[in-house]
């Protein structure tokens, strides 16, 4: 018994180290230096959303290996540079330790705890970022395998950071989580909709198919005038436009 399971782990180790090695994305992420293949899920979700411009303040949180803090940095460089001047500022969190990326403020620690939290709020004011204009999440718990256990814990984290951005955003800033199908997907959606004046779900092309993951983006917080601020260029595009692969 204990054999058979150990040739199928070792064959299904097998298919999926073939399967990695030839993804296109693994390939273009040794070409640009990125750390992961993810960086191209949110250079999709940049692009078809309009999410990043140089001179924002941005929070990247469930950061390891730090893809998506290098894309970052990139865009917020003024010629999209990985190392030099940087326009901005990005702050970024992770459970598990990060090779330092330049320009990014890393603290480690689990985001559910009070401390980390406190940690990030004074690395804000020492560098004076009032509110922030983007809160990323790409956290993913490790999974247990007991579907409604994973499912419970994947909304906390997600209400966590709903809850975070609620606090810390501006008024038109944006809010981008990664959540599962199933589970508890149409409540959040839902308080997404009680915070957000947009909210729009998008599967990048560079998320496994296999995959039940989706991004969900919501953006312009509804407790706030918007009769007080400036509309937003990329608010509009992403209200007025239709994004391919974007569901509403
Ligand atoms: C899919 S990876 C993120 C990949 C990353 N976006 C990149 O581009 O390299 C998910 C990360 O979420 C982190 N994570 C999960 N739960 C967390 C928590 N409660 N607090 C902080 N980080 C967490 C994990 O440690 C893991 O590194």
């Amino acid at each position: 018994m204990g054999m058979k399971v150990k040739t199928q782990s070792k064959k299904v180790n097998k298919a999926w180290l073939n399967q990695h090695v030839n993804d296109p994305y693994v390939q273009l992420a040794h070409k640009d230096g990125y750390r992961a293949r993810a960086a191209y899920k949110l250079k999709e979700l940049d692009e078809a959303l309009g999410l990043i411009r140089p001179g924002q303040s941005v929070l990247d949180l469930g950061s390891a290996p730090g893809a998506w803090s290098q894309y970052l940095r990139r865009r917020l460089s003024p010629q999209g540079a990985a190392v030099g001047e940087l326009c901005g500022h990005i702050f970024a969190i992770d459970q598990q330790s990060m090779e330092p990326i330049e320009g990014v403020h890393f603290i480690q620690g689990d985001f559910r705890e009070p401390q980390v939290l406190s940690a990030l709020e004074q690395a804000l004011t020492q560098r004076g970022v009032a509110a922030l204009d983007l809160v990323l999440s790409d956290m993913a718990p490790n999974l247990s395998g007991v579907g409604a256990t994973d499912a419970a814990r994947i909304a906390d984290l997600v209400e966590l950071a709903l809850d975070f951005s609620s606090q810390h955003l501006k008024p038109q800033g944006a809010l981008v989580v990664k959540l599962f199908h199933g589970g508890a997907y149409d409540a959040l959606v839902a308080r997404f909709r009680q915070t957000f004046t947009q909210v729009k779900a998008i599967k990048p092309k560079a998320s496994r198919e296999k995959s039940s993951e989706t991004f969900l983006c919501g953006r312009g917080l509804k407790r706030v005038s918007q009769k007080c601020h400036a509309p937003n260029d990329a608010a509009t595009l992403m209200a007025s436009s239709l994004i391919p692969g974007v569901r509403a």
